[in-house]
């Protein structure tokens, strides 16, 4: 008997998970300080035209896989095409090794949600978050002390994301993200609209939005776009392979793609309003410029978001809502990439979902325990991190549409598989943007990344850690991956052709 694949009620609880999903912390933290620094409100147009000629065309590239082939991407892969099998590994061990440190920073702020209420951090948010919180000892490279006030949470984080997944597509992930997702827009809104009020908003806001049009001129402006909108929607290693994959037959996908994309950028714009607010009201406190205070990713929010908290009126509350935010928003993603690896565990074992979530959850939940709650953690987590974005989503996404595009020549076939379901129609224009364009612009960022970290190291951080966790994790995930494609299915030949249920 063919084995009943899970499916989605309807298409607005998938949709709602694939917002779920791309809102992130890249959301809140990262897209604010990028586009601060690539042109201000001149950013916009780079960045729209990444939107439009990358990360939406992508998406309906990665629902046209999970559709079609009705897999996670190892399956959806080999049903492809056989050889093409471990390109849906790599996909899945880049998931696996994001998920085990995003977890981490969702811990961090898990605990910082409480701390808010007292704000525990005092007056020097810097000194706590690293000394007292983190415990960081920055003398050793890597070591095995942990800290219990980062790893007690760290488990309850995992404990309840595998609850719902072991819950199954609709009743854990779905359910989930119909909760979740509306709490995050709420908290995030009331967020945004206390910031907006506070002394020194407008001039956040003016710094954010004031236009350099000179940054359009810049290569690294337009690529910063890209890279930006390839991390926000998280396109091209799995996750939306694998979401579209319980999506009944007949779905509109490139319409839902459409509502996700700009869903999410959205929320980007409105967190950029909400940060730069915040920002303009510490260096008005302050007394210095905006620019003196602006950062991004974890600085931006262990460090700046806690001393804003401090220096306004009713802070804990706004710290509150903040730090929600941030949980809720980790939350989703988190549950979207961990089930990339349960649903190809269970495709290529065969198994079913609880037995295939304890397994994956077993290793992901022990490495990430093992690695980051510890004092040397946090220079493990930068250099992990930034190697899986910069590299191993690049290089897998790189490496997937040049195989897609040139090497088996099958968007066409994609195109008439969207075309057959949805309301918006693709053409030659959405070959050009997934075959050409984006590919060019994914080889030219991972030549420069590869040529800079060789050259340079990353971030003064000892090479020993960079070669280990960088370079020895990334090359890690590759040859598992080849080797995973290698391994015998669980499932029956007819099971494994099987497509387009
Ligand atoms: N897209 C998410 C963000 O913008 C991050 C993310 C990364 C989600 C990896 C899933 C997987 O923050
Ligand atoms: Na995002």
């Amino acid at each position: 008997a063919v084995r009943k694949r899970e499916v989605w009620s309807g298409r607005s609880v998938f949709i709602l998970a694939a917002i779920g999903s791309a809102v992130g912390l890249g959301n809140i933290w990262r897209f604010p300080y990028i586009a601060y620094e690539n042109g201000g409100g001149a950013f916009i147009v780079p960045y729209l035209v990444a939107l439009l000629t990358a990360g939406i065309p992508l998406l309906f590239v990665d629902y046209a896989i999970g559709h079609k082939f009705r897999g996670s991407p190892p399956l959806a892969f080999h049903r492809l095409k056989r050889a093409t099998e471990s390109l849906g590994w790599w996909q899945v061990g880049i998931c696996f090794v994001i998920g085990v440190y995003y977890a981490v920073i969702i811990a961090w702020a898990l605990r910082y949600t409480f701390f808010s209420a007292t704000q525990a951090w005092g007056d020097d948010a810097e000194t706590f978050f690293l000394q007292d919180f983190l415990q960081m000892n920055a003398d050793a490279t890597f070591g095995l002390d942990f800290v219990p006030g980062v790893a007690w949470p760290l488990l309850g984080i995992w404990l309840v994301v595998l609850v719902i997944l072991g819950l199954g597509v609709q009743r854990g992930i779905g359910a989930a993200n119909r909760f979740f997702v509306p709490l995050l827009l709420v908290l995030f809104a009331g967020m945004v609209v206390r910031a907006l009020t506070l002394d020194g908003a407008a001039t956040g806001l003016d710094a954010f939005f004031r236009p350099d049009w000179s940054a359009l001129t810049d290569t690294g402006v337009w690529i910063s776009a890209y890279a930006q909108i390839f991390f926000s929607l998280s396109v091209a290693f799995g996750i939306m392979v694998t979401y579209s994959s319980y999506l009944k037959h007949r779905t509109n996908l490139t319409g839902s793609g459409l509502v996700v994309g700009f869903s999410n950028s959205s929320f980007e714009i409105l967190a950029g309003i909400g940060v730069f607010s915040a920002l303009g009201f510490m260096a008005q406190a302050q007394g210095v410029a905006v620019d003196e205070v602006v950062s991004g990713g974890i600085g931006l929010a262990f460090i700046a978001f806690p001393t804003i908290v401090s220096e306004m009126p009713g802070g804990s509350l706004f710290g509150l809502l903040f730090f929600g935010s941030l949980v809720f928003a980790g939350f989703t993603s988190l549950i979207s990439i961990i089930q990339v690896c349960v649903s190809a565990v269970e495709d290529k074992t065969g198994l079913t979902r609880v037995p295939a979530v304890l397994i994956v959850g077993g290793v992901a939940s022990v490495t990430s325990l093992l690695l980051f709650p510890t004092t040397t953690g946090l220079n493990t987590l930068d250099v992990v991190d930034r190697f899986a974005n910069q590299f191993g989503i690049v290089g897998v996404a790189f490496a997937t549409l040049v195989v897609l595009a040139w090497g088996l020549r099958r968007l066409p076939e994609l195109q008439d598989h969207l075309n057959s379901v949805s309301s918006f129609r693709v053409g030659l224009l959405w070959r050009v943007f997934a075959g050409v364009l984006t590919p060019i612009v994914l080889g030219y960022m991972l030549i420069s990344e590869i040529v800079d970290r060789s050259r340079e190291g990353y971030n003064d951080l000892p090479d020993a850690l960079v070669m280990t966790f960088g370079w020895g994790v990334q090359a890690l995930v590759i040859v598992i991956a080849v080797a995973l494609s290698f391994a015998p299915w669980g499932l029956t030949d007819a099971e494994l052709a099987h497509t387009e249920s």
